[in-house]
């Protein structure tokens, strides 16, 4: 049974314990919701509520209900609940799901808190794409990243950052590198963990978050970004940068693999240009190469195209 299921098993443990007044409500909440009789549901759930009967579907609907009539902090109260039902139970893509609504609801009234939810949808649908086998996920190193790290490119202290599941830091840590992985998805991070011990190799995986990489207390002497970067917009590349910048060693190296402008169509993450690059890394930076290569995925055997650049940093540490 789901967690979910659980839940709701709960509630009908608690119902069993209540009086049979106490049940109606959330059955008469439910039928009006269906016929989108938004004010007798918000009253008829809320309710149900105070009896602790809601399974999350209903709390979205509590959430739904307020909206429709206005009340956009019990509104947002609602759907946070779902949201924090769902995410507790396992449900990332329904987390996600909420988690946009809640954005939505933010935007109206304090945008920069409707960012951080958008922030956590993405999460969430990356994490989503984990319980299957993502495009991305090859299930061996990116050849452009295999073929520098056979030149023996890579040193010290090694961070894949947006690990995935692991390919990179596994890679680092079979030449006998002291390699990390950090990735925003615990399902990914409990896959690497996985490998890890299946192929015997020593390297620590943390659900992390990319902007927060000051917090490892770490620096690293190479960091590999294998289709991170490019998911991000231009706020945000800058914030990773910055976050980044603060977790390499001075004269230290940042591979960066993401798609290139050569990419054809719109689906998919950002298309990057040279210039992108060299702009986003001027400052603090410098870029000693980009070439040509391309991404492995699932879906085409021929690659995608993209960006292999190699970038060191020249600044001292922040402080330092
Ligand atoms: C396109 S996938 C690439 C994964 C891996 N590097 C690979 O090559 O297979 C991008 C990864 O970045 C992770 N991610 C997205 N935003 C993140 C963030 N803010 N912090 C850490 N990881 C993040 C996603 O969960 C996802 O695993």
């Amino acid at each position: 049974m789901t967690r979910e299921g659980e839940h709701g098993r709960e509630a009908a443990d608690h119902a069993g314990a209540v009086s049979r007044s106490e049940i109606e409500p959330l059955e008469a909440g439910r039928d009006a919701i269906t016929r989108r009789a938004w004010r007798d549901a918000f009253d008829l759930l809320t309710q149900a509520d105070a009896s602790g009967l809601l399974e999350p579907h209903d709390l979205e609907a509590l959430g739904e209900a307020a909206w429709w009539t206005g009340r956009l902090e019990d509104c947002i109260d609602a759907r946070q609940r779902a949201y924090s039902a769902y995410v507790e139970s396992g449900n990332s893509s329904r987390a996600a799901k909420v988690a946009l609504t809640v954005a939505k609801d933010y935007y109206a009234i304090r945008a920069s808190v409707g960012t951080s939810w958008l922030n956590r949808a993405d999460r969430l649908l990356f994490d989503a794409a984990y319980a299957g086998t993502p495009p991305w996920d090859i299930g061996r190193p990116q050849s452009a990243f295999l073929r520098l790290a056979e030149s023996g490119a890579l040193r010290g202290r090694v961070l894949d950052v947006g690990c995935g599941t692991g390919e990179h830091a596994l890679m680092a840590a079979a030449l006998g590198l002291e390699a990390t992985g950090i990735d925003a998805s615990r399902s990914a991070i409990a896959l690497a963990g996985r490998k890890a011990e299946d192929r015997g190799l020593a390297a620590r995986f943390m659900v992390w978050d990319a902007f927060d990489l000051p917090a490892l207390g770490v620096q690293f002497d190479t960091v590999l970004d294998s289709g991170l970067f490019h998911v991000f917009d231009n706020e945000d590349r800058a914030r990773y940068i910055r976050s980044l910048r603060a977790a390499v060693v001075p004269d230290g190296r940042y591979f960066l693999l993401c798609f290139s402008d050569q990419v054809p169509g719109d689906v998919g993450p950002r298309r990057v240009s040279e210039d992108e690059i060299r702009e986003s890394f001027s400052d603090g930076w410098e870029v000693l190469s980009i070439e040509g290569t391309t991404m492995d995925a699932n879906f085409t055997p021929t690659g995608i195209p993209a960006w292999l650049s190699a970038i060191v940093r020249t600044a001292p540490a922040e402080g330092g």
